[in-house]
């Protein structure tokens, strides 16, 4: 039986959005993954915007299935650059290399858009799996446009230069982080990695 895995934005592909919030709210039940009807409800035509991650089986009902998802917002201070939040695979398909596709099609998404560079942040526990990605730990702040919508984070919601989207900022924004809270590693990891055989400057 043939099985492929594509990334669908979910403003073309509303009906996928419910599973998509159950997915996110699995991993994190704090994030506000309720409001992702609203944030896809516009026509998407760059960053910020949702992904599902469709698994398409050709001789099985259901033939779609959503199995992850992966949002996109832009980094505001360093040129080419994305912020990867809520990457996630559903909690009960782990283990079966899934990660890995969702991370290969994130990068090849990324890549068509003319992306160079991608970061995203996650905790201890995952760390392992994105050294083994190819992704690295950094140490300097990226800038975004609305960074961790979805609040990912559990308690602290941003960071100073990440400015949630016009109009977003009251139900968006918590917390704000110290720099040294973002960089030594309280917080979690924060990852980077090149599109491009070049190598990014620190
Ligand atoms: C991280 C995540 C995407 C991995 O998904 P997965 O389907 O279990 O991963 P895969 O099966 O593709 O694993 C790929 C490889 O990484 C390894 N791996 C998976 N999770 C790992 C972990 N937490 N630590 C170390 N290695 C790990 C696997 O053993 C496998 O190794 P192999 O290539 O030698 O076989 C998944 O655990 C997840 O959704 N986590 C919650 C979301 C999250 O924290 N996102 C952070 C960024 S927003």
């Amino acid at each position: 039986m043939a099985v492929t895995y594509t990334l669908i934005p979910l403003h073309l592909r509303q009906d996928f959005i419910p599973a998509c919030i159950k997915v996110l709210k699995h991993e994190w039940p704090q994030c506000k993954a309720e409001l992702l009807p609203r944030l896809e409800n516009a026509k998407c035509t760059g960053l910020s915007c949702s992904l599902g991650l469709i698994e398409h089986r050709d001789h099985a009902l259901p033939k779609d299935t959503v199995i992850g998802h992966v949002r996109f917002v832009p980094v505001t201070n360093r040129p080419k650059a994305v912020f990867i939040e809520g990457q996630c695979i559903d909690g009960a398909k782990r283990g079966r290399g899934l990660g890995k596709i969702i991370r290969d099609r994130t990068e090849e998404f990324l890549g068509k858009l003319g992306y160079h560079e991608v970061h995203l942040h996650t905790d201890a526990s995952h760390k392992g799996f994105y050294l083994r990605q190819g992704y690295r730990v950094h140490k300097f702040l990226v800038h975004t446009g609305g960074a961790n919508l979805l609040r990912t984070f559990g308690d602290v919601a941003s960071w100073h230069g990440n400015t949630a989207s016009r109009g977003w900022e009251e139900e968006y924004e918590g917390p704000i982080a110290t720099e040294e809270e973002v960089t030594d590693g309280v917080l979690g990891f924060f990852f980077v990695k090149s599109l491009v055989e070049v190598s990014t400057q620190d």
